[in-house]
């Protein structure tokens, strides 16, 4: 058990607004894993901030004809006030333009230097000659040697998903001119990852480093694994770790050849945590060293996957090449949340924007983060749709949890005048869990007690969607409690029954309002106030219930007075989802009338449908859904990845000619449909267990063929 923990969540650029995918894939489970560590009276260091360096922010510059200075002060503010509004509550919201920020990160680029982390090495990059620049990685565009997008960047093609280096790029052009860009040399300040590859690879597969077990390496996400191993199996190269940039942390100048040279933002902005960490502490007047350098301290990183390489690899070779500092006991990246059907994507403003949804559904930030939580992409991609909003929204928060809490201090008010009966816990009456089972209140609330260490298990172990089921579970068996024993219709028979019954209930909610805390926090608040308890601060209020509840022991005492009942939520009308799906269709319209034309139907050339084959052939094939946990190369196999694919209720080694069409790192948790039952094969001294289908179009070109996302592994296909 760790005396600290520190937890960061990954720091958004600050080059335009906060978008659901964000929320859904590091925002909120970082925020609901606080809250909960906080609750359990822990002591934990939230911390976050704007990324304000690197090419994603002078991009957005050049296109809005502003400053960089300008675009990050704008979005910077815009994106911590969105996070304010939606309640993720960090402990310090810092930036990397803070002077603050880039001494420490000179700091650590000296110390790096002086244990010898570095090669100073001349390579050739491309400079645009109009431009008088080299160009990032970002200012080169071209045609992507996986996809043969024309438009892809020279660091990652949007349409694939590859990441690229602008080397890779068939026909490059510069995005600052137009023209074609040359090579010229460059000296740049390499980190020799090479040299760091075997310890990671260890650090990574069996949690050991330097000998000592610094985490269990069964804790950690496949696909984060996965992904992990797909790297280092293509083996670490030396990487550049500055930039010839005008927008970033200086080399530090006493550094011969430092001039025009900036740090590359993958140095500067992981460091980022550690500057926001020392402003907290230095706001407070308390030491930050502990939460970095001390093995108590728990280190945790929330990120979506497209940083996992970044944060599981590169920070952690920087944190040891330094010396000091402590490494991650997880990183529980999620994958991608889909928005009806299609990738989110800023480009094409297919989005639900938060600082747009807080504005247009003010009250309704729970409701949000209730169905972003139970549609959380933990382990595989997930969706968001706005049907599925709604219906999750009168439903579950309206039908279940606001009823319950409704429906018992309403019978309360009406019988006791708001007061918490006193009851004879001898009396038994028909418990919620099971109308069958005959049961007494101090067993109800134990129970409940096993219920709520099940619900803070699953957090604990990063599966929030668990968590809130579980939760939900509760008042689900709440209003089972009231249904079971029929309250509202005994009162002049039995009234020893109606009170133990609507005192448990009242013992419900009270555990729900700290426990739903994490989760839901306006809501939380709402019911402490509807029970008139002292308002949540995130204080061990948790650990309090949950000692209480273990001893058999009463939230609320008899005599406490309630304040009136109200609803908790409302019901999501048709027009609200109307609107929204309105709005979506008017972006995609806007897209389409700038967007290439489709291919036309003559140019298609189509194969000759083979012959008929009968049911019983087709039967024969068992088909499933599965999803890529890892994907790599094998050696002087041009065409062939090997891959291990997810099952559900087994993993497999399956060989797939795709090499040409998807690089190993961007396949990675990627749902596909795989031929189960196909006999195995011998390729290149690897048994196959499967094939995985794919769709070819008349050039030849493969595509997934992939179940809606956040479908389950191992289903049938029919
Ligand atoms: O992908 C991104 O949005 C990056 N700005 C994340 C940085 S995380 C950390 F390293 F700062
Ligand atoms: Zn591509």
């Amino acid at each position: 058990m760790k005396k600290r923990y520190l937890v960061t969540a990954a720091l958004p650029y600050a080059n335009g607004p906060l978008h659901i995918g964000h929320l859904a894939g590091a925002y909120l489970p970082a925020d609901i894993y606080v809250r909960y560590l906080r609750l359990m009276g822990k002591d934990v260091v939230f911390v976050c901030g704007s990324d304000e360096h690197g090419a994603a922010i002078t991009v957005r510059a050049r296109k809005e004809g502003v400053t960089p200075r300008e675009i990050v002060d704008k979005y910077h503010t815009m994106i911590r006030d969105t996070f304010q509004k939606i309640g993720i509550d960090f402990d310090i919201y810092h930036r990397t333009s803070e002077p603050l920020h880039h001494a420490t990160s000179q700091d650590f680029f000296r110390k790096l230097l002086e244990n010898g982390q570095f090669e100073e090495k001349e390579s050739d990059q491309y400079y645009d000659e109009t431009a008088n620049q080299f160009l990032a990685d970002r200012y080169i565009i071209g045609t992507c040697p996986v996809c043969s997008n024309p438009d892809a960047y020279g660091d990652q093609c949007e349409k694939c998903g590859s990441t690229l280096s602008p080397t890779q790029l068939i026909n490059p052009r510069s995005t600052l001119s137009g023209s074609a860009p040359v090579m010229k040399p460059t000296t740049h300040w390499y980190l020799k990852l090479d040299e760091h590859e075997n310890w990671l690879r260890e650090w990574i597969n069996t949690g050991r480093a330097d000998g000592i077990q610094l985490h269990d390496p069964a804790e950690w996400k496949n696909h984060v694994v996965g992904q992990c191993n797909s790297w280092l199996d293509q083996g670490l190269q030396p990487r550049a770790m500055t930039r010839d940039l005008d927008w970033g942390v200086d080399v530090p100048h006493e550094i011969p050849h430092s001039a025009g040279k900036k740090l590359y933002v993958w140095l500067d902005a992981p460091i980022g945590y550690i500057s926001a960490t020392k402003q907290w502490a230095l706001d407070r007047g308390v030491d930050w060293e502990p939460y970095w350098k001390s093995d108590d301290t728990a280190l945790i990183h929330f990120i979506g996957k497209d940083n996992i390489v970044f944060h599981c690899l590169i920070f952690p070779a920087i944190l040891k090449a330094h010396g000091d500092f402590i490494l991650p006991v997880n990183v529980p990246a999620n994958q991608f949340l889909n928005l009806e059907g299609n990738k989110l994507s800023t480009s094409r403003n297919w989005a639900v924007w938060v600082h747009e949804y807080v504005a247009e559904l003010p009250g309704r930030e729970d409701e949000l983060r209730y169905n972003m939580i139970k549609n959380m992409p933990e382990q595989r991609d997930s969706e968001f749709t706005w049907k599925g909003f709604q219906e999750s929204t009168n439903a579950e928060l309206v039908g279940n949890l606001a009823g319950f809490v409704h429906r018992v201090l309403v019978l309360t008010h009406k019988n006791y005048t708001g007061v918490v009966p006193a009851i004879d816990i001898s009396r038994e009456f028909k418990s919620g869990w099971d109308a069958d089972q005959v049961s007494t209140f101090d067993q109800e609330l134990l129970r409940l007690h096993l219920k709520l260490e099940e619900m803070g298990r699953e957090i604990e172990h990063f599966n929030f969607r668990e968590a809130l089921r579980i939760l939900m579970e509760i008042s689900s068996a709440g209003n089972a409690l009231l249904q079971f024993n029929e309250p509202w219709k005994i009162a002049g028979d039995d009234p020893e029954l109606v009170k133990v019954v609507l005192n448990l209930g009242l013992q419900y909610v009270a555990a729900l309002s700290a426990a739903l805390r994490p989760f839901l926090p306006f809501a939380a608040d709402r019911i402490r106030g509807l029970l008139n308890l002292p308002a949540l601060t995130d204080d061990r209020e948790l650990l309090d219930t949950l000692n209480e509840l273990a001893e058999g022991n009463p939230i609320l005492q008899p005599n406490h007075a309630l304040n009136a009942a109200e609803h908790l939520f409302t019901r999501v009308p048709d027009e609200v989802i109307a609107a929204q799906i309105q709005k979506l269709k008017s972006a995609e319209q806007a897209n389409q009338q700038t967007a290439p034309a489709e291919p036309t139907e003559e140019k298609m050339t189509y194969a000759p449908v083979k012959e008929s084959i009968e049911f019983d052939d087709f039967a024969q094939l068992d088909i499933r859904t599965g999803t890529i946990l890892e994907a790599s190369k094998i050696e002087k196999a041009d065409k062939l990845l090997k891959l291990t694919v997810d099952l559900g209720f087994e993993q497999r080694t399956i060989v797939s000619g795709i090499a040409q069409h998807f690089l190993p790192e961007a396949i990675i948790g990627r749902q596909v449909i795989v031929l189960a039952n196909l006999a195995p094969r011998t390729m290149r001294g690897i048994e196959s267990q499967g094939m995985i289908l794919m769709a070819e179009d008349a050039e030849g070109k493969l595509s997934f063929v992939s179940p809606e996302a956040g479908w389950p592994n191992g289903w049938g296909v029919k």
